[in-house]
């Protein structure tokens, strides 16, 4: 294989993930290489990429020390049990990880997606109101429009009914607080909008309505990435902080996408200056290079569940895949990338250029709102009548061919650069959106 070998021409043993696998296999579009910002399309284009993958590639493709740093441990220990065994590489990633991240987030549980990681903190705040002798706290809050993966906890908590429908009765005892998008009052807000703090009070209504001592933990994402680019709005994070306090909730924030510098910061926890008591990420971990998720657990959390007899196992969980060597080995050089090229500063000092570009949208064809924070922005398009998605999926369709890869979810168009972008670049991908939403219906 070169990498340019054409696509075969039977596409159909592969059951593709969140797509529409039959118009897509009429229609294909394969990446066959990649290299910074870029990457090659099978049929030889360079494509600039405006969604770090998957809000993945926080460093750019093919970051050399990580490409390296994979190269070299591939040779070494391909593989060492995680269970009641370790190997070196994932205690010293686990150390620098509690170090990079907030207040006493020390300690680290890892898992090998963002689902996983979902399922791991949701797991861990049942256990730890157990081990705490509050093992009724059983109920689990979730946010619509919240997106934590595709583990039966994680859409039982997510709010988004395509996710949840074919998929029977879930699980009981979950409960959901409203979303925080108010077009009304925010659209076209320029970072975090000022309406919607009291939204947080919904989880007041949630304890009035089941009692605070059924409730084990609420989960967020900081800022929900998958719905849309739904930036909370300014003190809506701290007041649901001081809610979860008061009734003795865990507070779980899910970074998948907002963590290792989206939005300028390590994690959304340290823009915002609000503490969960549990942080999960994914993605950015490992630039997307090698699949790897971890967990972040304070103190009070971990301490509480690890006590008892020292020969028991205190928590019965786990994957065959935490702490994969290769992924350790890749996800130590990409904090390497991250520091010594300052690429969370460097996304920092963008955010302004790129709230601009982004903004530059705001009264072309179809726009209804434009939101942004960090290196992240949402450009909200009217939904053809009858036809939810349909235009913004024509929209990408168009910027694909045009050489800019942009994601839509609905009608929204999502941008997620990784934080290697140039302004230049980050003006081409606001160009060619423009391009395509003047040239559809
Ligand atoms: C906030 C959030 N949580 C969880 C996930 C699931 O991660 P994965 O696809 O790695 O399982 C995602 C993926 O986009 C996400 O955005």
């Amino acid at each position: 294989m070169d990498g340019l070998t054409p696509p075969p021409n039977d596409l159909g043993a592969y059951w593709m993930p969140f797509t529409a696998n039959r118009q897509f296999k009429a229609n294909p579009r394969l990446l066959v290489a990649a290299d910074g910002m870029y990457y090659r399309s099978h049929d030889g284009r360079q494509v600039l990429d405006g969604t770090a993958g998957l809000w993945c590639v926080n460093a750019g493709h093919n970051a050399p020390r990580v490409t390296e740093a994979i190269r070299q441990a591939a040779g070494v220990l391909d593989y060492a049990p995680s269970f009641q065994m370790g190997h070196p590489g994932a205690f010293r990633l686990a150390s620098r990880l509690a170090e990079l991240a907030p207040g006493d987030l020390n300690h680290v549980f890892f898992t090998g997606s963002g689902s996983e990681s979902v399922e791991t903190a949701l797991k861990i705040a049942l256990a730890y109101h157990r081990a705490k002798g509050q093992g009724q706290r059983t109920r689990l809050i979730g946010r619509e429009r919240g997106y934590h993966g595709v583990g039966f906890g994680g859409i039982a908590v997510g709010g988004i009914l395509n996710n949840r429908r074919a998929f029977g009765s879930l699980f009981a005892g979950v409960d959901h607080l409203r979303h925080t998008h108010d077009p009304a009052r925010n659209a076209f807000s320029r970072g975090q909008p000022t309406h919607g703090a009291e939204l947080a009070d919904d989880l007041e209504r949630l304890v009035a309505l089941h009692g605070a001592d059924t409730i084990a933990a609420v989960i967020v994402e900081p800022l929900a990435g998958s719905t849309g680019v739904l930036v909370p709005p300014v003190g809506y994070l701290e007041r649901l902080r001081g809610i979860c306090d008061r009734h003795g909730i865990l507070l779980i924030f899910d970074e998948v996408i907002t963590g290792f510098g989206r939005l300028g910061a390590p994690f959304a926890a340290d823009r915002f200056g609000v503490l969960p008591d549990l942080m999960t990420t994914a993605k950015g971990l490992t630039n997307g290079a090698v699949p790897m998720g971890a967990v972040f657990a304070r103190d009070h959390v971990h301490d509480a569940i690890v006590q008892g007899p020292e020969h028991l196992i205190e928590l019965f969980h786990g994957y065959t895949y935490s702490g994969h060597p290769l992924a350790c080995a890749a996800a130590e050089a990409v904090l390497d990338t991250y520091a010594v090229e300052g690429l969370f500063e460097r996304a920092a000092g963008l955010e302004g250029a790129f709230a601009d570009a982004v903004h530059s949208l705001r009264g072309k064809p179809h726009v209804i709102d434009v939101r942004n924070l960090g290196l992240v922005g949402g450009i909200e398009l009217e939904s053809r009548p009858g036809a939810p998605g349909g235009r913004a999926h024509e929209v990408f369709v168009r910027c694909y061919g045009a050489g800019v890869l942009i994601r839509v979810t609905g009608d929204i168009i999502a941008l997620s650069p990784p934080l290697i972008v140039e302004e230049g670049q980050i003006a081409r991908m606001v160009e060619t959106i423009a391009d395509a939403l003047a040239a559809v219906e």
